[in-house]
């Protein structure tokens, strides 16, 4: 059961059963939305909470807002101190997930973005693992990711999880993890809500942001990790369904999957079938610096409470 007290709606901190919306709005119509996959993480020797690259998160949202056409009267910082008060005001002792959503209010059956009213929330609840499974066993899907001319990937839009939910639903119903799910070209794509890096020959790999993936904050952190603390340049290029068999190492990195090592794919082992260095190092490296406990890395989180 969630855990949470309040929500941020219509523009002040409510109680959340006071956070509704009627069955007519146009976002649960047609998933006219977009939104944000935030984490905050408790760090008990510091008694202090620590949100995890809010203001990037904030920035891709108003991104996802103007492919959308959607408005709110909320910058960037308006939207970090928004969620800092109202984790203040949930006052959480544990790791959070937040979800920032704006989306398409208005009571009308109109399909179109133009000429609608959008709306702001956003609700925080204590969140642990989102896949239990320390190693994943995936397969690559029958579904195809959306492309940038159908939905786009970069926006995170809400209707866009319909394409995710059926990939990761048919996976689970196999017996696997995760899905893998390949684009209109047959390139690798992402996973149903993670990006995806192989290790090949030393390098680390990924498919570009034009591969129809979305510009994960934590693709990026990764790929400073590894730059800056392994010494391994990322390589970001197409890469064939096949490589997925061969590589070295493979691993999924979101928010909420943080980085996850895969040890199998289409029932063929990963390499040696275990996590691989890299991906163990990796994160070893990430769960320290989520939770402030690598100086270099604390820009990247922002302390919730005043000490
Ligand atoms: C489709 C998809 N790709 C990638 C990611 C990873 O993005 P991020 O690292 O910004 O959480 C997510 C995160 O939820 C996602 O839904």
């Amino acid at each position: 059961m969630p855990n949470n007290k309040y929500a941020f709606f219509n523009g002040e901190i409510v109680p959340i059963e006071q956070a509704r919306v009627s069955v007519m709005t146009n976002a649960l119509n047609y998933g006219t939305g977009c939104f944000e996959g935030i984490r905050a993480y408790w760090n008990p020797d510091e008694e202090q909470l620590f949100v995890f690259q809010l203001r990037p998160h904030m920035e891709r949202l108003l991104r996802s807002c103007r492919i959308l056409m959607m408005q709110i009267p909320h910058s960037a910082d308006d939207l970090c101190q928004i969620t800092v008060d109202l984790l203040r005001a949930e006052g959480f002792r544990e790791d959070v997930y937040i979800r920032p959503l704006v989306y398409k209010s208005d009571e009308t059956i109109a399909v179109r973005l133009n000429g609608l009213a959008d709306a702001f929330t956003m609700f925080a609840v204590g969140f642990g693992q989102y896949i239990d499974a320390g190693a994943l066993r995936v397969c690559v899907s029958s579904w195809r990711r959306i492309d940038d001319n159908i939905i786009p990937s970069r926006a995170k839009a809400s209707g866009s999880y319909l394409n995710s939910a059926l990939a990761k639903t048919e996976a689970l119903l196999n017996g696997y993890d995760e899905a893998i799910v390949l684009g209109a070209d047959g390139q690798v794509s992402e996973a149903s809500a993670a990006n995806l890096f192989l290790v090949r020959n030393g390098a680390l790999v990924t498919p570009p942001i034009t591969s129809d993936v979305l510009e994960g904050i934590t693709r990026q952190v990764v790929a400073d990790l590894a730059r800056d603390r392994l010494g391994l340049p990322l390589v970001e290029r197409p890469i064939d369904r096949t490589e997925l068999y061969v590589a070295d190492e493979a691993f999924f990195c979101g928010t909420g999957v943080e980085i996850k090592p895969i040890v199998e794919v289409d029932r063929r082992p990963v390499g040696a079938g275990a996590p691989g260095p890299i991906a163990s190092q990796l994160v070893d490296l990430y769960a320290d610096v989520v939770r402030g406990r690598s100086p270099e890395h604390r820009a990247w989180c922002t302390p919730v409470y005043e000490r």
